[in-house]
């Protein structure tokens, strides 16, 4: 594998090689999930959840995402390593420039932020000015999680979708260069996709997107109370963490998984 950058995830677009994503909290993972070909690994702000035991990833702190950046940047060499940019660590611009300077500093290659909304799309034009490299995350955004009612799917009504193909449309214009989609019907995923000339990785987003990505614990089947739906346990049927990731991946680019028992209708 050659050092995964943006431009690479948008050369795979055009040629329609799908894009395998997990999420990293470690060093040794992150170095065992790029040996197993998988191009962009994501310290997620879910470590609050799989890591802290948190109900929430409301309670992670910049401080937690610069550490576990900074553990899975010593492992990573090649893969694209984009870190979260955690609840209210970028509600305005200068603030998001600060915090998001920090992730970079500590090895980060990209950003992610949650939302479309105007102050949102101000701030990835300014983080992208001062050359920082921005994905974007919509559809359900777990930040919002009380906002939202919960972690449910998003844009099963006609308005709601319309509003998350703007978003999705003003991020790119606002120069996000990879979105994450998450929880929503697979024919809006496969319509979001269609129109972005960016990168679209999804997560409960089914089949059509440009690529997938996974919380690791979930992939592993590491889950404590009930299984999200779009997850998989690829430790089934295989005898090493290893073979599981490297089964990720290959289902991932042959385009079997997520299958129609990953993905929501609607
Ligand atoms: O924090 C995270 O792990 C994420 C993924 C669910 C995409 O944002």
């Amino acid at each position: 594998m050659k050092n995964v950058t943006a431009t690479t995830l948008r050369q795979m677009k055009g040629i329609g090689e799908k894009i395998a994503c997990l999420t990293a909290y470690d060093a040794s993972f992150a170095a065992l999930l790029e040996g197993a070909g998988t191009e962009v690994l994501l310290v997620g702000d879910s470590l609050g959840m799989v890591l802290q035991g948190e109900p929430s990833t409301l309670s992670v702190t910049m401080d937690a995402m610069v550490y576990h950046t900074t553990c899975v940047a010593r492992g990573t060499n090649r893969a694209l390593l984009v870190a979260d940019l955690p609840f209210l660590s970028y509600t305005n611009p200068d603030r998001a420039l600060d915090n998001a300077g920090r992730l970079m500093a500590a090895g980060a290659k990209m950003v992610k932020l949650e939302g479309g909304s105007a102050p949102v799309l101000d701030t990835v034009y300014r983080l992208v000015q001062w050359g920082i490299p921005v994905c974007a995350h919509v559809g359900l955004q777990p930040q919002s999680v009380h906002k939202l009612g919960g972690y449910r799917v998003q844009g099963g009504e006609p308005d709601r979708a319309s509003v998350i193909l703007e978003e999705a449309q003003a991020l790119e214009e606002a120069g996000a260069e990879l979105l994450v989609l998450e929880c929503v019907p697979v024919t809006l995923a496969q319509r979001i996709t269609a129109a972005l000339q960016i990168p679209v990785i999804g997560i409960g987003a089914g089949i059509y997107c440009d690529g997938q990505v996974l919380v690791l614990y979930d992939a592993l089947g590491i889950v404590i109370g009930k299984r999200p739906r779009f997850s998989r346990d690829f430790m089934q049927g295989n005898s090493s963490i290893h073979e599981a990731i490297t089964a990720f991946v290959r289902e991932v680019k042959l385009g079997t998984f997520p299958g129609p028992d990953h993905s929501y209708g609607g």
